[in-house]
């Protein structure tokens, strides 16, 4: 059996975060901004995506290395059609200890209330849901399609209902677009069995224009709700969590705050990324992507797979968030980054 694997840094591959698609139905302003994923976008062709059996292959391969959480991400995965059938066959694979996998679904909760249950019964654990504002005309601007709020909502209880928790939700957190939103969303999720989080605007990609004005800290997104909402920090629940906890003091839940540009968690990251087109990031801002495909297309045997994540991992030395703020402007310009939509958030 192979052993555990550690970087150079001695962090441990926990966590596989798997694209299946690089398409979206939405056009989030931060992150598919429709001038450039337009009309005539070239998207992956499908012999260009991974096919399930080659993604339930990579998985098992990282299994037998220590991972034990396998995240599906896009692009909007449920726009990949037949995912329930991914989801069963992940649903059979086991870590050396024989636990199941926790296996995970990032998404924009425009599919759940139609997919939800099956998502269930074929084996899936839980689902993060992207909630960016909860004014229907803000929402309906921010993913840039027209989709109303009202829907996401409506499949995010779809979810808890069909028993898809613990339900997390992600706001990305834009100065000057949604700051506005943020005791709005605290006051309507307080209370409810969903853990809101609130995540720091970040420099991925090329096509966002970030710039650190539009980064809310999470510093005053925990001062202004507590100002509101009195609240406690809490300690670490998941060694290499991407979450700072805090609790509302009259004891009515959670909230998490992702704080990758403000407070880097680089020392602890333990994830590995699947491109949809199946290379392997070490980091999400990697430059370059391993090809595991060319191996398995190639004929690699799990042996030769396993060795090569082996390799890959062992000669990790990625922690981009912890170095960005020592890059001059010039140097992070120079750069080849990857759109999240293609490795996956
Ligand atoms: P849980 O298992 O539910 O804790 O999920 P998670 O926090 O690993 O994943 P999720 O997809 O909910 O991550 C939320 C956001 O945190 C992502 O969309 C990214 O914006 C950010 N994030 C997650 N992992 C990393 C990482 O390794 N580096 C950086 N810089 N940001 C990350
Ligand atoms: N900064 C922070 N988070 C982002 N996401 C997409 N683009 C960015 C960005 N530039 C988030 C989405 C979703 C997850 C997949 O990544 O809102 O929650
Ligand atoms: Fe689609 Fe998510 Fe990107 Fe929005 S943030 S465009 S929902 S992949
Ligand atoms: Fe991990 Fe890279 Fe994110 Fe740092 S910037 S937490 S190394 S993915």
């Amino acid at each position: 059996m192979p052993l555990a694997l550690t970087d150079r840094f001695r962090r441990p591959l926990r966590d596989l975060r798997i694209s299946i698609t690089d398409r979206c139905n939405f056009r989030c302003v931060y992150c598919m901004p429709k001038e450039v994923f337009g009309r005539d976008y070239a998207f992956l062709d499908r012999n260009e995506l991974l096919s399930f059996e080659e993604i339930t292959r990579i998985a098992r391969v990282a299994a037998a290395h220590g991972v034990h959480k396998i995240r599906l991400t896009g692009g909007e995965p449920l726009l990949r059609r037949g995912i329930e059938e991914l989801i069963s066959q992940l649903a059979e694979l086991r870590t050396p200890e024989g636990d199941r996998l926790d296996i995970a679904l990032t998404t924009n909760g425009s599919a759940l209330t139609v997919k939800a249950a099956a998502l269930k019964a074929a084996g899936l654990t839980r689902v993060t849901v992207s909630v960016d504002s909860l004014d229907d005309e803000l929402f309906q601007k921010m993913n840039d399609v027209r989709f109303p709020v009202s829907r996401v909502l409506d499949g995010i209880d779809a979810a808890h209902e069909a028993g898809l928790g613990p339900i997390r939700l992600n706001m990305v957190v834009k100065r000057g677009l949604n700051d506005g939103e943020i005791i709005d969303m605290a006051h309507r999720f307080k209370g409810t069995p969903y853990t809101l989080r609130f995540i720091e605007y970040m420099d991925v990609g090329n096509t966002n224009g970030w710039s650190l004005d539009e980064v809310v800290p999470s510093s005053e997104v925990v001062e202004r709700i507590n100002a509101v909402f009195p609240l406690e920090p809490l300690g670490e629940a998941v060694h290499g969590e991407t979450a700072k906890r805090w609790r509302y003091a009259d004891g009515s839940g959670e909230i998490g705050l992702i704080s990758s540009v403000t407070n880097a968690f680089c020392g602890t990251c333990n994830r590995a990324r699947i491109s949809t087109e199946g290379r392997l990031f070490t980091c999400l801002f990697a430059s370059e992507g391993h090809d595991l495909r060319a191996l398995l297309r190639g004929g690699a045997s799990d042996d030769e797979l396993s060795a090569a994540m082996a390799s890959i991992w062992g000669g990790r030395e990625d922690r981009y968030s912890e170095i960005r703020s020592t890059l001059t402007p010039e140097l992070r310009e120079q750069r080849k980054r990857i759109e999240m939509s293609y490795i996956g958030g």
